[in-house]
């Protein structure tokens, strides 16, 4: 029985992957990706499962199980019932982590619906995180010990990520910092993801090692691009609500860069963000003084930074259809930004 819609054929996430077997191959382990989704994370009781699959339910990219099947094409296996089930993982590891993020910066939103810590509160909220790490867990013993020792580290610098960022610079260089912080809470698990789609498809080491430098490359794109969002973007575009970082005294990499401009704009931002906004008409207020800076632009400098190392690695790998969708999946993702 199939319960997904892949994403490519979804409204809110259209790919042209460029070449239409590779298309059908990627729609069809999408959608056995939503089919494992689906029927794992309905096990258990009523009052559980109605949670946990909340999120799941209400849509969302699967942007990491589209880069596992997608790095799953230079190996012999790209079909293989691993690579469907190490795509699930991915996902299941992303869902969770957004039950507990959105705890901790206290959103009121996510993928276009109420949070769960909003609508159950968080108690209910930080447990449907974890029975989603449960379901993981499962999955990855159903694999091999491999596959459960990778993802230990990954978990393990996912939780740093967000550890690092709550404890803050605490003197260090504010922009080294974000870049630590969004490496391990989001490029590792993007590159966990190009990781596993290679080696359970039977890639050489070699391949498996550029796949994940190339996921870990775009996930950075995609965090710069998502904080980016995060300022320039209305509610309606992103699913969730604009200046949520700031209100939380998170500032992301294009309010690190308006904060050390010499300008008119620069200086009043600096009184403003003392600490967390609470009053609306602050949020907005910094919201227009960071437009008036130069911090969206040397923000993007740094995306095409690491876009170039994604490209790079692509360089290295045969030029088989699922590379040139690579290129372009890591360009869509900073289309996004309009
Ligand atoms: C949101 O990830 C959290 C970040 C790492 C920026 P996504 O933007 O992939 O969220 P969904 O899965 O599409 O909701
Ligand atoms: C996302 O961090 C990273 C994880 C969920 C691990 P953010 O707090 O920046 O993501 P959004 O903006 O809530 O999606
Ligand atoms: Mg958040
Ligand atoms: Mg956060």
């Amino acid at each position: 029985m199939t319960h997904g819609t892949p994403p490519s054929a979804s409204s809110e996430f259209t790919l042209e992957l460029g070449d239409a077997d590779l298309t059908d191959r990627i729609a069809h382990g999408m959608g056995r990706v939503e089919d494992v989704l689906y029927e794992r994370l309905s096990e258990g009781e009523d009052f559980i499962t109605d949670k946990v699959t909340h999120l799941m339910k209400a849509g969302g990219k699967r942007f990491r199980p589209l880069v596992a099947l997608l790095c799953s094409e230079f190996g012999p296996e790209p079909g293989a019932e691993n690579v469907v089930k190490g795509a699930a993982i991915t996902e299941m590891v992303h869902l969770a982590t957004l039950y507990h993020d959105d705890v901790m910066d206290e959103a009121a939103k996510r993928r276009g619906v109420d949070s769960a810590n909003h609508r159950w509160g968080n108690t209910v909220a930080i447990l449907a995180g974890d029975i989603l790490f449960a379901h993981a867990s499962r999955l990855m013993s159903e694999i091999n010990t491999d596959t459960v020792r990778h993802f230990a580290d990954t978990f393990a610098k996912l939780v740093t990520g967000q550890m690092r960022e709550t404890v803050g610079a605490r003197g260090g260089d504010p922009v080294e910092h974000y870049l630590k912080v969004i490496e391990e809470k989001t490029g590792v698990l993007i590159g966990s993801a190009a990781y596993l789609g290679a080696r359970l498809s039977g890639a050489e080491d070699e391949v498996v090692r550029r796949c994940e430098e190339i996921g870990g490359a775009i996930g950075m794109v995609f965090q710069i691009v998502d904080d980016i969002i995060d300022i320039f973007s209305t509610s309606t575009e992103s699913g969730k609500v604009p200046g949520t970082d700031l209100r939380e005294g998170v500032f992301t990499l294009p309010v690190l860069y308006a904060l050390r401009e010499d300008s008119p704009a620069g200086e009043e931002l600096r009184g403003l963000l003392t600490g967390p906004l609470t009053r609306d008409e602050d949020v907005s207020r910094a919201l227009e003084l960071i437009a008036a800076t130069d911090g969206r632009e040397r923000a993007l400098d740094d995306v095409h930074r690491y876009l170039a190392v994604a490209e790079q690695q692509l360089d290295q790998l045969p030029d088989i259809p699922a590379n040139r969708a690579l290129r372009q999946l890591s360009r869509y993702t900073v289309e996004r930004v309009g």
